[in-house]
């Protein structure tokens, strides 16, 4: 399965959401996740994410390991999101920033 990580937490650009052919992705406040349920690995939506916020689980960086949890955790809290939509307006200013993760808003 694909997971979402930190680096989407403010950001939420949203251009992952487009490409999953079997609508994955759940939307909260400030951050996505991938239903681990219904990911079939197809990797499209890794190379669409502009600040490199998702991966395979087994491509993880051992830091982020706890978004596995995270985003099984979140999906049946929030809606399935399938089409693309403005990001935050001040998204650019948070991209690669650090310690996100108390950021997020459930
Ligand atoms: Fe959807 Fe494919 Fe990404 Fe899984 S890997 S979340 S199926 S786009
Ligand atoms: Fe988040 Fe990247 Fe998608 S910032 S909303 S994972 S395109």
């Amino acid at each position: 399965t694909f997971v979402v990580t930190e680096n989407c937490i403010k950001c939420k650009y949203t251009d992952c959401v487009e490409v999953c052919p079997v609508d994955c992705f759940h939307e909260g406040p400030n951050f996505l996740v991938i239903d681990p349920e219904e990911c079939i690995d197809c990797t499209l939506c890794e190379p669409e994410c502009p600040v490199n916020a998702i991966f395979a689980e087994d491509d993880l960086p051992a830091e982020q390991a706890h978004y596995k949890e995270l985003n099984a955790e979140l999906t049946p809290k929030w809606p399935v999101i399938t089409e693309r939509k403005e990001p935050p307006a001040d998204a650019k200013q948070w991209e690669d920033k650090p310690d996100k993760l108390k950021l997020l808003e459930r």
